[in-house]
């Protein structure tokens, strides 16, 4: 089967409906299509618990203390002229989401309740309760479906970018239901696929996040970035036994959770004079080495002190969560690890979302501003993601006829091929995969480890690309495809950086090695 459109956007979240949004709005006799594999909700964006960091409050806060949180978090490798953009804009993004119908929690005066988060100087994180992605996810699908030119395609899997010479001219799809392959011809092609967080064994990414549109990305030769550096938050829940992990929101800290070892000692402040609310990077290592010097499982916040009925309303799935494993927060002290979380690299775009690819564009998780530098700001990416997503759109609106669009019609030649690949197959090598990416790339590397690991993701990808020319491919083989491909740049990144920086941690000696 064969699709024209004008705009292709490929995931259904925060990123890709907000571009989607505006540019059926502004071009009501285009089409503008939406392809996203899973069910359309389906997202990082779906299970953002603390919110989104704008300066709403004028008083105490100051675009100025929100930029140097940012750079101060991102340890001098933020682009400054990036971070002041995404900051200014906050303000007008966030209007705009209120306006589609978001709901966000008032305080007594009736203005928005700033929570504080680690690395803030101010309370400026806008929230819904513990469930800000749920009530963002579900206002911006509600505001997408009355779109009359905007046509979302749910589980449609995207292989790979319809490539000529440079340019992108659309995307090859697989439908999930129908097994049927699809090439959608588009104009413009705009990947908002978001994270990578499955290629660890722990992340608190959903099954969907597993790097696909940078894989695609790298295999049409767009330019990538800062892949070395992945965010670890410092507090996922600890059980062993429960089959996904689940986020205790850093706003529980900012609300006076407080992390102890077993024995009761407060240790954050022995590490930062922030306590609790250092930056992620320094909480997660400090985690780690706490854990590495007792031999303990996790460690604990305890929030034993607050006032239950506050933290139920503000923290209501994470109350109930941790009842659902046993745990009373007005009683127990709730375990923590730290877990991936997210990506700060990604296809490198510039202020406008353009990728190094031409008619290809980026943002979101999957995309490389320059805000992010070596380690985001909590509660910065849903605010990037709203940004860029605008950016793109007036990018797209005002040099749109500039641009040369596509005219030639590629047929992708998708062969029939005999034998499936098995289901134990692919579950049995990504759990190889993410058994050795949590263990040599995770929150401390070492260049030894990093070194065996490159050689033997390269062995997976030579026999992933021996396999997928003899049989018939499913989902799972190519998420796992491009686990892969998106775990080589993770270690090659981190092989090439000499310098520890925000969330990069290198222990030892640095080899020499050539590329
Ligand atoms: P996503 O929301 O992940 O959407 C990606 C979309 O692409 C999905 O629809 C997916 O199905 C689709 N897709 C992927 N691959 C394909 C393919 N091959 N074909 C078709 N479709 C595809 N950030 C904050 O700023 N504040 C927070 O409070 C916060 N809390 C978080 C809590 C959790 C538990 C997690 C996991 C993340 C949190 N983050 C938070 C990070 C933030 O939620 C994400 O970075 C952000 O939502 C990413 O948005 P996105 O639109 O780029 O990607
Ligand atoms: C959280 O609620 O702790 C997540 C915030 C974020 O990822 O920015």
């Amino acid at each position: 089967m064969n699709i024209q459109t004008d705009y292709l956007i490929l995931g259904s979240g925060i990123a890709g409906l907000t571009v989607a949004i505006k540019l059926a709005q502004q071009f009501p006799d285009r089409k503008v299509l939406v392809v996203t594999k899973s069910n359309e909700a389906e997202s990082n964006t779906k299970y953002a618990q603390g919110g989104i960091a704008v300066v709403m409050d004028g008083v105490t806060d100051n675009f100025e203390k929100h930029i140097n949180d940012t750079l101060v978090c991102g340890d001098g490798l933020c682009d400054r002229d990036v971070v002041e953009m995404v900051i200014k804009e906050g303000p007008k993004r966030l209007a705009e989401l209120i306006q589609w119908g978001t709901q966000f929690d008032l305080n007594a005066k009736g203005n928005l309740d700033l929570a504080k988060e680690g690395g803030h100087s101010n309370h400026r994180v806008v929230h819904f309760k513990d469930q800000t992605g749920l009530e963002i996810e579900r206002a911006i699908l509600v505001k997408a479906h009355q779109g009359k030119n905007i046509e979302i395609l749910d589980f449609h899997f995207a292989i790979d970018l319809m490539m000529c010479a440079n340019v992108c001219q659309g995307v090859y799809v697989l439908d999930e239901k129908s097994n049927e392959k699809i090439t959608i011809h588009s104009r413009f092609t705009i990947l908002a696929t978001g994270g990578i967080g499955q290629v660890y064994q722990q992340t608190t990414n959903p099954k969907i996040a597993t790097g696909d549109g940078i894989a695609m990305a790298i295999r049409a030769k767009a330019k990538i970035s800062d892949m070395e550096f992945i965010q670890f938050h410092p507090t996922a829940l600890y059980a062993p036994n429960s089959l996904s992990t689940f986020l205790i929101s850093e706003a529980v800290r900012g609300f006076g959770g407080q992390l102890k070892t077993k024995n009761g000692h407060r240790f954050m402040f022995d590490y930062d004079v922030r306590g609790e609310l250092a930056s992620r990077d320094i909480v997660s290592r400090s985690i780690e080495t706490e854990l590495k010097n007792s031999g303990e499982a996790c460690v604990y916040l305890d929030c034993t002190q607050l006032d239950l009925v506050e933290f139920k309303k503000h923290f209501p799935t994470i109350y109930e969560n941790c009842l659902l494993e046993g745990i009373d927060v007005a009683k127990d002290w709730i375990p923590v690890i730290p877990t991936q979380h997210y990506l700060c690299g990604g296809i490198v775009v510039n202020r406008h979302g353009q990728t190094s690819v031409d008619n290809l564009l980026a943002c979101g998780e999957c995309s490389r501003t320059g805000l992010h530098g070596a380690n985001r700001l909590a509660s910065n990416s849903l605010l990037e993601a709203l940004v860029y997503a605008h950016q793109i759109f007036k990018f797209l609106s005002e040099s749109d006829s500039e641009i040369k669009s596509v005219t030639t019609k590629i047929q992708y030649n998708f062969k029939r091929k005999m034998k499936p690949i098995t289901i134990e197959w692919v579950s049995i090598l990504k759990e190889k995969l993410q058994s050795i990416m949590q263990q040599n790339a995770g929150i401390v590397r070492n260049d030894t480890d990093l070194k065996n690991t490159l050689r033997q993701l390269q062995l997976w990808k030579n026999q992933c690309q021996k396999i997928e020319q003899e049989h018939l491919v499913s989902k799972d083989f190519l998420e796992l495809k491009n686990c892969i491909e998106v775990s080589i740049p993770i270690v090659v990144f981190s092989l090439k950086r000499t310098q520890n920086k925000g969330s990069f941690f290198k222990e030892g000696k640095t080899i020499n090695l050539q590329f």
